[in-house]
């Protein structure tokens, strides 16, 4: 059976010669008060989420690595993610992209980065 087998409610078509204006105005406000009341529903995103979209290609989306060379990051300890990031920045520690990608990040955007996969909870099982 099909859906559109009966005219429903969303259906509703303009008749034509009536002016839709006033119902145009409702709608509009009713969007705007919806679209305001998600807005403040939904809590803000972690800035270091928005940031991480940077690491994802090889670190995974969740943090839990897609490239065999490259480590997991997600609930790793978050003084140790800061210390890694710096140490690739400085050339303390080095590696062809991580010296790369670690040079232009300042100290506030990889704490917001450490934090955000320190936040990340993952769960180990053994598997025998
Ligand atoms: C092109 C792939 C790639 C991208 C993009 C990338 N990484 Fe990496 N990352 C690696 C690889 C490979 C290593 C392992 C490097 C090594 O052996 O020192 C690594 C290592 C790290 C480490 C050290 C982890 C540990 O366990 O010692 C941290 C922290 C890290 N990356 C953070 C980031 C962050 C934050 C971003 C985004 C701003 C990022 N990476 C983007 C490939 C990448």
């Amino acid at each position: 059976m099909s859906r559109r087998s009966a005219p429903g409610p969303c259906d509703a078509r303009p008749v034509p010669g009536r002016r839709a204006g006033a119902g145009r105005a409702l709608a509009a406000a009713l969007l705007a008060a919806a679209a305001a009341g998600s807005a403040l529903a939904q809590p803000a995103e972690p800035p270091g989420k928005a940031r991480a979209r940077a690491c994802a290609a090889c670190h995974g989306p969740l943090g839990l690595s897609v490239l065999p060379n490259a480590p997991h990051l997600a609930g790793q300890p978050e003084i140790y993610l800061v210390e890694q990031l710096k140490a690739y920045r400085s050339g303390r520690r080095q590696h062809e992209v991580m010296s790369v990608i670690a040079r232009p990040l300042g100290d506030a955007e990889i704490a917001e980065l450490a934090a955000y996969y320190a936040s990340l909870q993952i769960e180990v099982k053994e598997t025998r």
